[in-house]
């Protein structure tokens, strides 16, 4: 990516311009506040929720985000520019990660890039000119054994050839958020149960064959 001067003397929001973050999304942001121990730490839920319901986190939201968390925006911005995931800037409706990590590369992934890139007209980090697809790479999407992976609106797809490239692209099913991250961080009552766990080993047992 080639250097960018920016002018910083210049605003780069209106301040004045009605808010983007509705009543329900900065209560939404504080319903995680009892979570942490600082608000500052319910950061990442909050651009999360934020990036679900507005599609990315404009420089406005994120001025927004700090008022609720009582942060400065600078830290806001920081955080959201270190992961690749949250976008501050529009975004296709449906996004494509191609992985690009080591595991991936080795069964093929560049040629799935390239399927990729071919299928929509469009290059990395580029958004189709209906607004339909975006297109970027990311570092492993935790299927290293099943490589090469691509990650279609958090929808995982195991072992794709370049020939299948324009099948999964075309699944009006892509459509959908699978599932929505925002809903990872809905309160223990919206959650569903989660299952009884068998115990292994208990900390006797293992004293007692230390002590064997
Ligand atoms: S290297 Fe691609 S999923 Fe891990």
């Amino acid at each position: 990516m080639a250097w960018q001067a920016l002018d910083r003397t210049k605003p780069v929001f209106d301040k004045d311009a009605p808010p983007v973050l509705s009543e329900a999304l900065r209560a939404k942001i504080r319903s995680f506040f009892p979570r942490y121990e600082t608000q500052r730490a319910a950061l990442l839920p909050a651009l999360h929720v934020v990036q679900d319901a507005l599609g990315h986190v404009s420089h406005k939201a994120m001025a927004e985000i700090a008022e609720v968390l009582e942060i400065p925006p600078s830290a806001v911005l920081d955080t959201l520019s270190f992961y690749t995931h949250y976008w501050d800037h529009e975004r296709g409706s449906k996004v494509v990660v191609a992985c690009r990590s080591l595991s991936c590369q080795l069964v093929g992934a560049e040629k799935v890039l390239d399927a990729c890139k071919a299928e929509l007209g469009i290059d990395e980090h580029g958004t189709t000119e209906d607004g339909k697809y975006s297109l970027v790479t990311e570092e492993c999407l935790a299927a290293c054994d099943h490589g090469p992976c691509l990650l279609i609106n958090e929808k995982l797809h195991k072992c794709v050839t370049p020939e299948e490239v324009a099948r999964i692209l075309k699944d009006p099913k892509n459509a959908e958020i699978d599932p929505p991250r925002s809903n990872l961080f809905d309160g223990p009552a919206a959650a569903a149960p989660a299952p009884a766990i068998e115990a292994v080993g208990k900390t006797s047992d293992i004293q007692e064959m230390r002590e064997s």
